[in-house]
């Protein structure tokens, strides 16, 4: 039965960025689950509050103070769930970040790239890199869940270079689940639409006038939660996709299938020419 396979007791699991966000609606989950949940958060007022909700609710978890763009930490963090668990056994790479910036490449500089590459991909790499070793040690399979964007999959205006970074999580996601697939450790990847968390307050850039409009635009008729991303996490993570590696999960309400297709707000056509102007995210 299915529900009999939705359990993650036992289970060591690492979630990047889990103070807030996608990233935090994924670490409680897991933890309702009964997986002992890593959170690794750089900003203290957050750690803090998922330590708060970690307690409150008696699940096991180690709280990491840690910045995944700085190596020496995360090889500490590593250490240190080593040390108190002696394995992991679900890593999810959730960090990323657009970094306000929205301009034409053209106008980008060298800076710009570097800044976009350790927040959206480096970290990808030297995280996994440093988990991988217990992971395999462990020697009981496992599932690394790295979490990208709609916009490594379609195009994005002014964010060239945040969808290519985010674009090669993708190629790493589907190299490594060929190399991990002999150890039992499955990788794959979710590509998020927007979804209402602490970077991206969708409620904030739709004028009140349209808000009843989101149903035109994403087929599912709302914008993503925590609650969305946590779902397609625990897929991943358990049993129920123990023959699934080296793919996607498109977490968009079916906005991609739409591509640039749009409902008339009044008479609920479809159109494939834009129906709202003003509204959503400035690019
Ligand atoms: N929210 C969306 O609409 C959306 C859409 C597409 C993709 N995504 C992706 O989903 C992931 C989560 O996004 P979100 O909107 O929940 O972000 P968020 O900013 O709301 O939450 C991310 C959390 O990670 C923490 N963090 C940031 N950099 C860190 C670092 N270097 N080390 C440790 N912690 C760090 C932040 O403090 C924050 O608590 C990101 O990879 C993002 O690119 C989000």
């Amino acid at each position: 039965m299915a529900e009999n396979r939705i359990s993650l007791a036992d289970q060591v699991a690492i979630v990047t960025g889990a103070g807030a966000g996608l990233g935090r609606g994924i670490a409680e989950a897991y933890g309702s689950l009964g997986a002992s949940v890593v959170v690794v958060e750089r900003d203290p007022e957050r750690a803090e509050n998922a330590a708060a909700w970690f307690e409150a609710q008696r699940f096991p978890h180690l709280i990491c103070r840690v910045d995944v763009e700085d190596g020496d930490q995360v090889r500490r963090m590593v250490g240190e769930v080593d040390e108190r668990f002696g394995r992991i056994d679900i890593l999810v790479n959730n960090v990323g970040d657009f970094c306000g910036q929205t301009k034409p490449f053209a106008r980008t500089d060298e800076d710009d790239w570097q800044i976009l590459y350790e927040a959206n991909f480096r970290h990808v790499l030297r995280v996994t890199h440093a988990a991988l070793p217990l992971m395999q040690a462990g020697k009981r399979g496992g599932s690394i869940i790295n979490i990208s964007t709609i916009e490594a999959h379609r195009g994005i205006p002014n964010g060239a270079v945040y969808s290519a970074f985010n674009a090669a999580i993708g190629g790493f996601t589907r190299s490594l689940a060929l190399e991990l697939g002999r150890d039992g450790i499955r990788v794959n990847e979710i590509a998020p639409e927007t979804s209402d968390t602490e970077q991206v307050q969708p409620r904030n850039w739709v004028a009140p006038e349209y808000q009843g409009h989101t149903k035109d635009w994403i087929p599912l008729g709302r914008f993503g939660t925590p609650r969305d991303a946590a779902g397609c996490a625990v897929f991943l993570a358990s049993d129920l996709s123990s023959w699934v590696t080296g793919t996607t999960l498109h977490l968009d309400g079916g906005a991609q299938a739409a591509g640039g297709w749009y409902r008339v707000h009044e008479t609920g056509r479809w159109t494939n020419m834009p129906v709202v102007s003003d509204a959503g995210i400035k690019m």
